[in-house]
């Protein structure tokens, strides 16, 4: 995997919406953009906004699969992820609503929920770019430690670390935030055709540490991406402090051949 370490929350941004700008280009209009909620790729949405304001991406035939959502919010609370991803995905990148999928958390539907995503994901082609954060525990999605490292998109229970970690999106109480998810599974994850995940802040160095240099284990949902062929991490300095290879990270970024270096 590549590992690229920056100064700052924006150059964070700008290199991994570099790296998708990349894929876009390469795919074309059409392409499927997988993303994430959660404050880490905030600074890659607007990054990303900004070159679709400056007319240097267009988006509006793109596709948009979110990770997960939460079950039993109702669709138009402002912390479903139904609304966090039209929020700060949809409306600022210009992508056609209708062609934005978020997974079904309506407890009614959930024995299918899964099974209708993955149609869903393999009716528009699979995913060519999948954005990620990552739980201060390791998880990516709603895949806690000990999910199957090929588990499909299903209910999840959450950790009671990870509902902590979201309390302060819901006034800081631990019991407003919903015990279950419908998350894309590991396996459906690595299906994606290429990945970057962006951390930031010390909080997430353990977490990052553990999915790049770490062992392959049920224990660290992200350290499965290490069987992924094309995975970049954006990582700020403090996600990158408990790296043990950041010098050759940073070594193998810089002298990164003419042709392999981002647009940023
Ligand atoms: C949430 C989401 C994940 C996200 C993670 C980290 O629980 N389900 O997709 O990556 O938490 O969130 P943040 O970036 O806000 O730290």
């Amino acid at each position: 995997m590549d590992v690229i370490i920056c100064p700052d929350e924006s150059r964070v941004g700008a290199l991994s919406a570099a790296t998708v700008a990349q894929v876009a280009a390469t795919v074309g209009p059409r392409v499927v953009i997988g993303v994430a909620t959660g404050s880490s790729p905030l600074a890659t949405y607007a990054a990303l906004a900004a070159r679709v304001d400056a007319g240097k991406l267009d988006l509006s035939q793109a596709s948009a699969f979110a990770l997960d959502e939460y079950v039993g919010l109702p669709v138009d609370h402002p912390e479903s992820y139904h609304d966090t991803i039209r929020r700060t995905v949809t409306e600022p990148l210009g992508i056609d609503p209708s062609r934005v999928y978020v997974p079904d958390g309506d407890p009614e539907g959930l024995p299918t929920a899964g099974q209708r995503y993955e149609a869903a994901i393999e009716a528009a082609g699979g995913v060519d770019i999948q954005i990620l954060g990552i739980g201060t525990n390791g998880h990516i999605g709603f895949n806690e430690p000990t999910s199957s490292l090929s588990s499909r998109t299903r209910m999840t229970t959450l950790t009671a670390r990870t509902r902590q970690d979201n309390a302060r999106f819901f006034c800081d109480n631990i019991d407003e935030v919903p015990q279950h998810a419908v998350t894309q599974g590991l396996g459906t994850i690595l299906d994606a055709r290429a990945v970057v995940l962006v951390a930031m802040g010390e909080g997430k160095a353990a977490a990052v540490a553990a999915a790049v240099e770490g062992p392959l284990t049920a224990m660290c949902p992200g350290s499965v991406l290490q069987m992924h062929p094309r995975v970049t991490f954006v990582v700020d300095e403090a996600a990158a402090s408990l790296l043990t290879m950041a010098d050759y990270y940073r070594e193998a970024h810089q002298s990164r051949p003419a042709w392999a270096r981002l647009d940023a």
